[in-house]
């Protein structure tokens, strides 16, 4: 602790580091700045004279931050393997076969695309250049309403259920309005007419930690615990999101819990460092994870102590470790979803 104190000290104003709701207490006490992705990727590109961010979160955190600051700023990122597996399962290749076949039908022209920031610069750069747009789980209504009022379907990426639970329960759109796009089968899976009939095409891409959470989840809290708010994170299944009381963003989830009541009791549906740092911070609140099997996110947990210290004490040695860069092409048409998502009103 006191090396990361000291090399910080000795950047002073040239390093910024942001940490994400889900890093670990160890890592968190460090950060400038906490947040969700939304937050993260704004505070990134508020700091023009950081000439090095440092970014305790993901790899597509840090590509976005890449992104969206200056040429000259470097952003690092302290374990190189920290990835996400929802990310991974959208892949350029796959996502342009999926885009020939709309268009073999005849109907990419009607389909804007949208990407949740989990998700690869390539895929954010396959976004800007067919005219779509960037999203968090903060802002993917904005996002969808922007999509419906520049075409008639939206093709959404990686994450499923973010997609669902956007379209179904904040858009009005219905269950049948969606189909889910397999990337591994022909066609995704899905006959002409499905295709031409959907409003939302659902890429099949979920979070391994928030798609462990179940109906079952919530009605074993609900009847062990009278009168529990339930709060979940929108990467949860539909039925479970259906079953909650509340949705949101890490943001929304902390900002809900801090202006909650004494004496109330929350069951949180999210990663396990985020719950337990909530639960530290409010003892006049019953703050318990909705379901005790459900992990922290194993490559979140791969920034720790030791990896931002031996970043921070690189840079001050002069050597620039774990930087992110993203090609100069993908960069520029990434950075067209990504304003215009900064832009939603
Ligand atoms: P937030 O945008 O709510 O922070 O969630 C993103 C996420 O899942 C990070 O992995
Ligand atoms: Fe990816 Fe899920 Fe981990 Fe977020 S919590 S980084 S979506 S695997």
């Amino acid at each position: 602790m006191a090396r990361a104190t000291a090399a910080k000290a000795a950047l002073g104003d040239r390093v910024f580091v942001l940490g994400h709701h889900y890093q670990r207490d160890e890592v968190i006490q460090f950060a400038d700045v906490t947040g969700d992705s939304f937050k993260l990727a704004r505070e990134a590109a508020a700091r023009p004279d950081a000439e090095f961010i440092v970014f305790c979160g993901v790899h597509f955190m840090a590509e976005s931050a890449d992104i969206l600051t200056t040429e000259s700023q470097r952003v690092i990122l302290p374990d190189l393997a920290a990835g996400c597996s929802m990310a991974d399962m959208a892949v350029l290749g796959q996502v342009e076969r999926c885009w020939d076949t709309l268009t073999d039908l005849g109907i990419a022209d009607d389909v804007v695309p949208v990407t949740y920031m989990n998700s690869s610069a390539d895929i954010k750069g396959f976004v800007g250049r067919n005219r779509g747009v960037v999203c968090t789980s903060s802002n993917a209504k904005r996002a969808l309403t922007w999509a419906f009022e520049q075409g008639e379907k939206v093709l959404f990426l990686p994450d499923q259920h973010l997609g669902r639970n956007t379209a179904v329960l904040e858009m009005g759109l219905s269950l049948d309005d969606c189909v889910l796009y397999d990337p591994h089968k022909p066609q995704g899976g899905l006959t002409a007419e499905q295709l031409r009939a959907a409003k939302v095409i659902l890429w099949r891409g979920h979070c391994s930690v928030h798609g462990r959470f179940t109906l079952d989840s919530v009605n074993d809290v609900r009847e062990r615990v009278p009168g529990v708010n339930v709060l979940v994170h929108p990467e949860c299944k539909h039925e479970v999101v259906t079953a909650a009381d509340y949705v949101g963003s890490t943001e929304y989830i902390i900002k809900t819990i801090d202006a909650a009541p004494a004496g109330s009791a929350w069951a949180v549906g999210t990663e396990l460092n985020l719950v337990r740092r909530i639960a530290n911070a409010h003892p006049d609140k019953q703050i318990m994870f909705l379901d005790k099997t459900v992990c922290y996110c194993s490559t979140m947990n791969r920034i720790d102590l030791p990896h931002l210290v031996w970043a921070l004490e690189e840079l001050v040695a002069g050597r620039v470790p774990n930087q992110i860069v993203v090609d100069a092409a993908t960069a520029a048409d990434a950075r067209v979803g990504l304003e215009q998502m900064l832009a939603l009103p």
